[in-house]
């Protein structure tokens, strides 16, 4: 009872509350591991090849006992599963775990994990997965206000809110703690989905329009200055163009327009939010985190959800708490890599919760994993392209067979991943002493349309690629020529390397390139000579 009132002090306090149990028992953690923040389970670092099912497929068990197997089938380890507040909690207080027991108990069977998304107070900006004794107690419960109405989003400056959803998550953590503490089926917590205010900048209730009235909280006025060096750009910028005041009304701080509104919609949820993670993380602390709607740019705040962890807001989401673990790009957008970029980046690890599938997802895979040391990936509508013939499953299979090399090479940075088509043909990295030419591949004549891969360091002079569609030669600056040794096509079971054919003559250009013709997704290596 005692630890129970000091951890709530705590909480008030803002304290950081050290995860119980989790790590301590082998429990998914996050660790820096030289280059590369990595999710470690039962001791050993684990990478997600993952995939999120469409909204509503696990509210129901039978629908999904088919879709297991076949995800299993497809390569993916790991399953992206929404879990609703309202199926949890249908009345106040009464909760109801079977829903939870009976996926992880199916996911088990299937030899899968899973990352659940709590879909509570917010999903896509607004509240429709809240119980209906939430919804319906407009009083209790306060909603958003755009342009003089309310609408039917929670607003985040609603501290019944917060405490009502707060208490189902610690439940339910409460509750996985019990379930799955030694096994791990369950490995993350997504805490609520896309939030932030749509229709309007920001949210115009009473309460909102005292708040932004009222001073900057000096707890994120203190987290810029101690981190100016680092904060994202366009947030430096404008703390920065509006004199970088430790003080002030928000306007103060950072000026009128949208922007401001959108750097303090970002200030509500992120405290709203860090204190549920915080409540989950207390009864078990698996990592947790928050996924983002993306706008193209020059959308205005509320196009999208203002407010939402944006990279140009994602400062003020950190200043407010340290119980969400790490930020994630839903990421659609065609510039995929600079979206990568963007939030892989001050110790902020890369996950993507959701993107796109298919041929795209079956490319990106690999820059996400190799170039950006991902902890993982995952296609949204996964179970729509389950099939023996997609192409992510044939990058999957791929990453699956290599997954604790490349582990080792994220830790050690000596790892590349490319993306290639006929606007970006080529790309050159060093690794080891030696740079790799890396362009579309190209034989007889014929050049392929698109390729992608990873290539990992493999001692002195020798190297490990997987991919398709590309080829590579190689250079140094010792004034020595680098030639190509032998090409093997190969695998790897149980970690060790079972070598196929010996790939000389056309396969590697009559030994001009190392080549991953653009047909299949190859895995090979390569041991190169030097001479004078
Ligand atoms: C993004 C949301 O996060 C998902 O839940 C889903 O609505 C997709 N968009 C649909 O494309």
């Amino acid at each position: 009872m005692r630890n129970r009132t000091l951890l709530r002090l705590f909480l008030c306090l803002g304290v950081a509350v050290l995860p119980l149990g989790a790590q301590q028992n082998g429990g998914p953690h996050l660790e820096k591991r030289g280059a590369a923040t990595q999710l470690i389970v039962d001791g050993k670092p684990f990478l997600m090849l993952s995939g999120e099912l469409h909204n509503s497929s696990s509210s129901n068990l039978e629908y999904m006992k088919p879709i297991w197997p076949k995800l299993a089938a497809m390569g993916l380890n790991t399953v992206v599963t929404p879990l609703s507040w309202e199926l949890i909690e249908p009345a106040e207080g009464k909760f109801d775990f079977a829903l939870v027991d009976g996926l992880i108990d199916q996911a088990r069977q299937a030899h899968e994990r899973i990352v659940f998304l709590w879909l509570a107070t917010w999903k896509n900006g607004k509240s429709s997965y809240a119980p209906v004794w939430v919804k319906q107690d407009t009083r209790r419960f306060a909603r958003v206000v755009e342009h003089g109405n309310e609408v039917e989003i929670l607003s985040p400056l609603c501290a019944a809110t917060g405490e009502a959803d707060a208490r189902a998550f610690a439940a339910l953590m409460h509750h996985i703690k019990e379930v799955d503490g030694t096994e791990h089926t369950v490995l993350m917590m997504q805490v609520e989905n896309e939030v932030g205010v749509l229709g309007d900048s920001r949210d115009r209730s009473s309460a909102a329009d005292k708040a932004f009235a009222g001073a900057v909280p000096p707890q994120l006025t203190a987290y810029l200055a101690a981190h100016r060096e680092g904060l994202y750009p366009d947030l430096r910028e404008l703390w920065i163009a509006n004199g970088a005041k430790a003080a002030g009304t928000w306007t103060e701080v950072f000026g009128e327009g949208e922007r401001v509104d959108e750097v303090f919609m970002a200030w509500q949820y992120a405290r709203f939010m860090q204190s549920v993670a915080a409540r989950g993380k207390a009864e078990y602390g698996i990592p947790m985190y928050v996924n983002t709607w993306l706008p193209s740019d020059n959308t205005p705040p509320g196009e999208y959800p203002s407010g939402g962890s944006q990279p140009r807001v994602v400062d003020v989401w950190r200043a407010a708490g340290t119980a969400i673990d790490f930020y994630s790009p839903d990421l659609y957008a065609a510039n995929f890599e600079e979206w990568c970029q963007r939030y892989h980046r001050d110790g902020n690890p890369l996950y993507m919760p959701e993107t796109r599938g298919g041929a795209a997802g079956a490319a990106n895979v690999f820059y996400a994993l190799g170039e950006e040391a991902g902890l993982g990936f995952s296609p949204f509508g996964i179970e729509s392209e389950a099939g023996d013939s997609d192409p992510l499953g044939e990058s999957y299979k791929a990453l699956a067979a290599v997954a604790p090399l490349l582990l080792e090479h994220q830790t050690a940075g000596d790892v590349h991943g490319f993306l290639l088509d006929r606007e970006r043909s080529s790309v050159d990295f060093t690794m080891n002493g030696t740079t790799l030419h890396v362009s579309l591949d190209s034989i007889f004549g014929g050049q392929a349309e698109s390729g992608f891969g990873l290539i990992m360091a493999d001692g002195k002079d020798a190297f490990l690629g997987v991919g398709k569609g590309f080829r590579v030669t190689f250079s140094t600056s010792s004034g020595l020529q680098v030639g190509i040794g032998a090409v093997e096509e190969g695998n790897f079971a149980d970690g060790k390397w079972i070598a196929g054919r010996r790939l000389n003559g056309d396969e590697d250009d009559q030994g001009e390139h190392w080549r991953f013709d653009p047909r299949q997704v190859r895995t090979e290596k390569v041991t190169l000579y030097r001479f004078e």
